[in-house]
């Protein structure tokens, strides 16, 4: 595809969704879903990249998936632990850089919480672009915590009341991050599930049947073409446009 002709987007926030379903469909184990949804995510991940979008949002771990069954949720721990540093170091080579949005205590083991501490360090100085990897993320959960610090800052004197406004909430969530543009969601679910609210206020939204792991780079080649269709007015009136 000519990306030239395509519109990209500055950050683009995927829900990898629908990995048990893709599995049940194939007779497979719900694990081999979320196995074949992470080789997916590395693939497609560099192609985001390589398109010229420079912040990508990943939810790969809710704060609510912790009420899925203790075999399911201890696969995808070990998934995560045994996957992620092999993953930062290819994102190295990409120049690509990873930070992680979510609660970095219980029940998220101190291991993991180490791994995810080490793939920041790893990848620290790259440059091309953002993987914001969100594991035991809640959109609720990040504008509590960030309640929390702008409060604990007033009262420390690090701010005051009047530089509260809704450029500093961006400085107060987990990552530091630009607006949502564009958020996927796969599997053809048609909610957020408590995904990247005050990120999202403008975003356009593109919601697939595909599910996660058949959702490869041609399929997010279709989705750049829906994104360059769309008409991004926010609140404003489009004046190219004839008919107005
Ligand atoms: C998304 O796939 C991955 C995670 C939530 C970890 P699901 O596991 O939700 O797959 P479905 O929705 O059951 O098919
Ligand atoms: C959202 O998917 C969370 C992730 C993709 C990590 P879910 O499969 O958990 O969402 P619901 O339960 O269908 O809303
Ligand atoms: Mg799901």
């Amino acid at each position: 595809m000519d990306y030239s002709k395509v519109k990209i987007p500055n950050h683009v926030a995927i829900i990898l969704d629908g990995n048990g379903r893709w599995a049940q469909e194939k007779g497979m184990s719900r694990s081999q879903g979320h196995q074949a949804g992470f080789d997916n995510l590395v693939e497609l991940s560099k192609h985001v990249f390589d398109t010229g979008s420079k912040v990508l949002s990943v939810y790969a771990f809710s704060t609510e998936n912790f009420k899925r069954s203790k075999e399911e949720v201890s696969f995808l721990m070990r998934l995560f632990e045994n996957k992620f540093v092999e993953y930062a170091h290819k994102l190295k080579e990409e120049n690509v850089r990873v930070v992680f949005s979510g609660g970095r205590e219980a029940p998220v083991k101190q291991k993991l919480i180490d791994i995810m501490n080490e793939c920041e360090e790893i990848t620290k100085d790259c440059t091309k672009g953002t993987l914001n990897i969100c594991f035991n993320y809640g959109s609720h959960l990040e504008i509590v915590e960030a309640f929390k610090h702008i409060h604990e800052d007033i009262n420390n004197n690090v701010i005051t009341l009047d530089d509260v406004n809704e450029d500093l909430l961006y400085h107060y969530m987990f990552q530091d991050l630009p607006p949502i543009d564009y958020l996927i969601r796969t599997s053809g679910e048609v909610r957020l599930s408590n995904y990247m609210l005050y990120q999202m206020v403008y975003a356009e939204m593109y919601f697939p049947k595909t599910y996660f792991p058949d959702f490869n780079n041609e399929e997010y080649d279709k989705a750049l073409i829906e994104y360059t269709k769309r008409d991004r007015r926010f609140g404003g009136i489009n004046y190219d446009d004839k008919n107005n």
